[in-house]
């Protein structure tokens, strides 16, 4: 008995490159996670047992919701949740405990209360469900409120907001606490992945809970991306960010969603998001680990919820593993250094708009079947022994920039893989700068969706360089935004509007540039819900 039990409990020294996820995470001092169904742990025997092979931690998907734990006031059930944690206890797996105070799936008997008796069904409530755990060893951690700000980074106006204020969040806190003193205390979000509006909410309101002394630990970044939308490629500073806050930070809902039809491209293109995310959370010290909500295509809320998206999981509806599998497999696992195969080459460029420092190019994309899957694109000028890297892309365009003008460019392109394997050089485009404004002077601006959601979106950065020859002092960028959007915040620069035409003037701090420097502002807008327009140009003076 002993000997079996020593070699169960022993960390494994080396993790086996075809081991379970878990094997490798826990190698890393992190943790790979999903989301259970009830319905499905209780019937399906590949649910169970990948659920239990591959993942070292479980967040209930329903089963602690208010409307589960507490569907009439007072009447505590525990029977779902309890069947999540047994299932937890048995494979050896932590439980993170979601969650506590929520707008939604929360019974209409606590929406109708009046101020007083729903700040006492709050506390109690949370009493209750967080005490029922507190001494259960697998149970460790608690998103204790959710999704309290709207898509500007204001208070969500919520049946909690609405009735008792911002203090609902400091109450369920410090409730928590004292129902158990030891489990980690989190606050969690949707579109707070990047740094834009809304995280830099969540950042202000964190910091300032803690300086109150408000018992706040962790922040969640929930992470239901769409292969559309782009990925939030700050992801790991803004990690870094909230870390540099005291508290730790994980990924509590990650699934990547994709338009459908599902195809090859389009696996590869989530394969990378995977990717991207576990090794944000790889970097960052202070990022716990990664949740997957679901695991399969067969039990995803994603076709409920998003009309025309689907396919956001790593194994697909028969329980088959996707390359989004492989992918978190070999970020955990410690890099790709299994992948020795390049990318396909990529087409010849297509040359767009060409002005005196920039040109826009177009190629049909590589595809990539080492394993590690596509991760962008390099172009570079044509000069002989030494070529130039004029830019980077992580899809098949690029609007380059910073380019000198009335000069001939012969430019090619090479495809990258997240094992860092170059392809071949594409064919070469030639095209010629146009005549410069003359005077050493001149600078560009352009644009990066950094997210987007039906009714808005966040451009970050807008990069703005000195494409001159002397210093500036100061810039003007302008842009137009389509009709019926409007401007509802901004960073790093002064934005003022009139009309749909927005000029956006440097801050104090950032309008001295050398030549070839450059910086960058940012700016979140809100559009009717449906429309997926963005602003197409931006220029700069
Ligand atoms: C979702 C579940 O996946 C669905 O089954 C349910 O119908 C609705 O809620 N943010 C959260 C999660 O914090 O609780 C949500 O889960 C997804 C969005």
């Amino acid at each position: 008995m002993l000997g079996i039990f020593a070699a169960f409990l022993l960390p494994t020294t080396s993790a086996q490159a075809s081991a379970p996820l878990r094997t490798h995470a826990a190698a890393k001092g992190k943790f790979i996670g999903t989301a259970l169904a009830t319905g499905p742990l209780g019937s399906e025997t590949s649910y169970r047992t990948i659920a239990g092979t591959e993942f070292n931690q479980i967040t209930a998907e329903n089963a602690m919701k208010w409307e589960s734990t507490e569907p009439s006031q007072g009447q505590f059930t525990f029977s779902g949740a309890d069947q999540i944690v047994a299932f937890a206890t048995q494979n050896n797996q932590q439980v993170h405990g979601h969650t506590l105070v929520w707008h939604q799936q929360t019974p209409g008997w606590v929406q109708g209360l009046g101020a007083s008796a729903m700040r006492s069904a709050m506390q109690n409530h949370i009493a209750q469900v967080v005490g029922h755990y507190a001494d259960n060893p697998a149970v460790v951690s608690w998103d204790v409120v959710n999704e309290v700000f709207d898509e500007n980074g204001g208070w969500r106006s919520s049946f909690w907001y609405n009735t008792l204020g911002q203090s609902f969040v400091a109450d369920a806190f410090r409730a928590a606490r004292a129902a158990d003193p030891d489990a980690r205390l989190c606050i969690n979000d949707y579109n707070v992945e990047g740094i834009n509006a809304k995280s830099t909410a969540m950042y202000n309101l964190v910091s300032s809970l803690r300086q109150q002394g408000v018992p706040v630990d962790c922040v969640g970044l929930q992470s239901h991306l769409s292969i559309q939308y782009g990925f939030p490629s700050d992801m790991q500073r803004n990690m870094e960010r909230f870390a540099a806050l005291g508290v730790q930070v994980r990924v509590t809902e990650l699934d990547v969603r994709m338009p459908t039809p599902r195809d090859s491209s389009k696996d590869t293109t989530q394969a990378t998001y995977y990717r991207n995310v576990v090794n944000a959370c790889l970097a960052v010290t202070a990022c716990a680990g990664v949740t997957i909500w679901g695991f399969t295509d067969k039990h995803s809320w994603v076709p409920d919820t998003f009309p025309n998206e689907g396919f956001a999981l790593p194994w697909d509806a028969n329980y088959q593993q996707k390359p989004a599998y492989t992918a978190v497999h070999d970020a955990l696992a410690g890099g790709t250094s299994g992948d020795t195969t390049p990318p396909s080459t990529p087409g010849t460029p297509t040359v767009g708009t060409v002005t005196s420092n920039s040109a826009a190019l177009t190629w049909s994309a590589s595809t990539d079947t080492g394993g590690s899957g596509l991760a962008g694109y390099n172009v570079y000028r044509e000069q002989g022994a030494t070529d130039t890297l004029l830019g980077q892309s992580s899809t098949a365009s690029i609007t380059l920039t910073g380019l000198s003008p009335s000069t001939q460019y012969q430019v090619y392109v090479r495809a990258r893989d997240g094992a860092g394997n170059l392809s071949g050089n594409s064919a070469l485009a030639t095209f010629t700068t146009q005549d410069g404004p003359g005077g050493g002077g001149g600078c560009t601006a352009t644009g990066t969706v950094q997210t987007q959601w039906s009714g808005g979106y966040v451009v970050q950065p807008v990069t703005v360089t000195n494409t001159g020859t002397s210093a500036i002092t100061g810039w003007t960028v302008t842009f137009t935004l389509p009709a019926g959007h409007t401007l509802v915040g901004s960073w790093n620069a002064t934005l003022t509007v009139s009309g749909q035409t927005v000029t956006a003037k440097n801050a104090a701090y950032n309008g001295n540039l050398a030549p070839n420097a450059g910086t960058s502002f940012g700016f979140q807008v809100s559009r009717p819900s449906g429309n997926t327009q963005t602003p197409s140009a931006y220029t700069c003076a």
